[in-house]
């Protein structure tokens, strides 16, 4: 059976800087997304925002640009060093809209529950297991102001999610000191219990064949996806209720070919 490589690194700061070239901003529609969600939000209740595993602040910036005060608490120092450099070139205006913490999305304290917006964004409540999904949503739960709403957006699992490859790979958007970078992924899928294994390694290469590609980064991940029906499921069960989905940024609603799943929730009233 298939053994996680214990040789790789799990800290999402160890490739910090290729994330930030392979995910490099939240713009378009995730951008109007996390804007236009965050804006209806604060109709109701108008407080913070705070975004669960904020890695190296795509997300909260593209928030904190449009006038929205958020805090990003993240795992990984090396990510929320990254996140604080990254505000620190911003407008004082916009940076003073920041606030950074190292912090465990399944058991942590931040803020006063004031927050009318708690969020997992892009697929980052998959790198919980069963008992931590649960916990990270009583966390949620805890630091929302009356009337707030939190939002887990993660995708759907296809067949291929389910299916073991080896060598993924794939030429990364843009150049790393001036080189292309090839990413090469090999995937695991354990039914038992329900991990998805990701061992990634990144190559600098000028694409010449005859010029070696020297590897400049490596790192293994695993993911617990569910089905909507479950994540729906699952949060009810922590006492919330399902008042909108999407299956996209844009706003489609959920249907089998989706490429998201997106969940607004607010805590359950008593009748
Ligand atoms: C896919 S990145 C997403 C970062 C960011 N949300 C974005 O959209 O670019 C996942 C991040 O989750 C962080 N992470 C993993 N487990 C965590 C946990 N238990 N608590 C907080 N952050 C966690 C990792 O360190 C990593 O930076």
């Amino acid at each position: 059976m298939y053994q996680r490589q214990p040789e790789l690194p799990v800290d999402w700061g160890s490739i910090a800087s290729l994330y930030d070239i392979e995910h490099p901003a939240c713009r378009g529609d995730e951008a109007r997304f996390w804007h236009d969600r965050a804006t209806e939000a604060r109709t109701t209740v108008d407080g913070p925002i705070l975004e669960l595993a904020s890695g190296s602040g795509r997300v909260c910036l593209a928030l904190a640009r449009k006038g929205h005060h958020v805090t990003g608490l993240e795992l990984s120092s090396i990510m929320v060093d990254r996140a604080t450099a990254r505000s620190s070139r911003l407008s004082p205006s916009v940076r003073d809209r920041t606030t950074w913490v190292v912090g465990d999305m399944t058991d942590f304290t931040v803020g006063d529950g004031t927050f009318s917006v708690v969020f997992v964004a892009f697929n980052s409540f998959w790198l919980l297991d069963d008992a931590g999904q649960d916990e990270c949503l009583a966390m949620m739960r805890r630091h929302l102001a009356p009337g707030g709403r939190i939002i887990i957006d993660v995708f759907p699992p296809t067949v291929q999610d389910y299916t073991d490859e080896d060598s993924i790979s794939q030429f990364l958007g843009r150049k790393w000191h001036g080189r292309s970078v090839l990413r090469v992924k090999d995937y695991r899928y354990l039914i038992e219990p329900n991990a998805a294994i990701s061992a990634v390694r990144y190559y600098s290469t000028d694409r010449d064949p005859r010029s070696p590609a020297s590897m400049i980064g490596q790192f293994t991940y695993t993911l617990h996806p569910e089905s909507p029906e479950r994540v729906e499921a699952r949060l009810c069960r922590a006492g919330f209720t399902v008042i909108e989905t999407f299956g996209e940024y844009r706003g489609e609603p959920i249907s089998p070919d989706s490429a998201r799943a997106i969940f607004i929730a607010t805590v359950t009233q008593p009748d």
